[in-house]
């Protein structure tokens, strides 16, 4: 197998892409196809100030990396569920990345916010784990970004959360979600802007840049974030894209396509609040993380721990 840009030896095979390269050329490709998601759907400028949600994991920390490569100005933000080992090695991980790029990490921690971490929380909650860890994650990162005036959140979703994600919406004709799942949220009042400059390149791109790259991440996922569904879609799509390469990319494709005309009808008929606490957009009187800190007893303060690494 030889690259098709080369003809050295080549390291990784794409059949999405009818396409095999070696280690130089498929960085310089990645970096190509990211750049190009990110001026295709505007999901950010030189102007803007990002931050990375980063989780410890693969695609978030090559994120990041990526993103100082193109020269995009971007710190990072990691929330500690308080799961023991796994959460500390996460901070490790988001720790040494912050170290290499020599950009700010802020951290939110569960266990010195609520005493408690993801687990234990939400079974004080009477919430599945990841449920109630969506709902504080959304918010506290949102947080970081009005309260430090960053005004892109980026994350680090790939091709194939998103078209899981799609096709259980679609089987269960989850239509209040089916048209929110986008490759960028544009700012509202009160929240900033999401992208998800991933969307189109794969879990194993992401694995293969992050490898080629010497970037250390955590190989564990959140024992509570990948319900047995989620895994069922995936490997399901996986065997169509085996028979059929280039299927995931086309299905999100298309998807985009439909969304962006669905999307403006939808938002138009949604009208929503301001939090009577906080001012976060709401639709009831209290947003749902407020509701959540009522439950629980006590106010919504929320504080990060703000990691700066020295000068190079
Ligand atoms: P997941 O929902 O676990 O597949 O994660 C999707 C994306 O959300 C990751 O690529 C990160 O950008 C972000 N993310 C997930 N967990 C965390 C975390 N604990 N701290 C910061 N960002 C996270
Ligand atoms: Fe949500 Fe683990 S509990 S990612
Ligand atoms: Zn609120």
């Amino acid at each position: 197998m030889k690259c098709r840009v080369c003809g050295a030896q080549a390291n990784i095979r794409l059949p999405q892409y009818n396409s095999a390269l070696c280690a130089g050329d498929f960085i310089a490709f990645f970096e190509k196809r990211v750049s190009g998601t990110i001026t295709k759907y505007g999901l950010l400028s030189e102007q803007d100030r990002a931050l990375v949600a980063v989780s410890g994991g693969k695609d978030s920390l090559s994120l990041w990396h990526l993103l100082d490569r193109l020269g995009f100005s971007a710190d990072g933000i990691y929330i500690d569920l308080g799961i023991k080992e796994y959460s500390h090695i996460s901070l490790v991980k988001t720790r040494q990345m912050a170290d290499r790029l020599h950009r700010r990490l802020y951290s939110f921690s569960f266990s010195e916010a609520f005493s408690k971490g993801v687990k234990e929380l939400a079974r004080m909650m009477k919430r599945p784990p990841c449920s109630l860890c969506g709902t504080i994650k959304r918010y506290v990162m949102n947080r970081a970004c009005t309260d430090y005036g960053y005004s892109v959140l980026a994350t680090g979703h790939n091709l194939d959360d998103e078209a899981s994600a799609l096709l259980g919406n679609m089987l269960h004709w989850k239509e209040e979600y089916l048209w929110k799942k986008g490759v960028v949220l544009e700012a509202e009042r009160g929240l900033a802007k999401k992208v998800k400059p991933f969307f189109l390149c794969s879990e194993k791109e992401a694995a293969a840049y992050a490898l080629l790259n010497n970037i250390d991440y955590i190989y564990d996922e959140c024992p509570y974030s990948l319900g047995a569904k989620t895994l069922l879609y995936k490997s399901l799509l996986n065997r169509v894209e085996d028979v059929s390469p280039a299927t995931k990319i086309a299905f999100l494709k298309g998807y985009l396509k439909r969304a962006k005309a669905e999307g403006s009808r939808g938002q138009e008929q949604e009208e929503k609040g301001s939090c009577s606490v906080c001012g976060y957009p709401s639709y009831g009187e209290q947003c749902n993380f407020c509701r959540l800190m009522t439950k629980f007893g006590s106010g919504p303060a929320v504080r990060f721990d703000v990691y700066v690494p020295s000068e190079p």
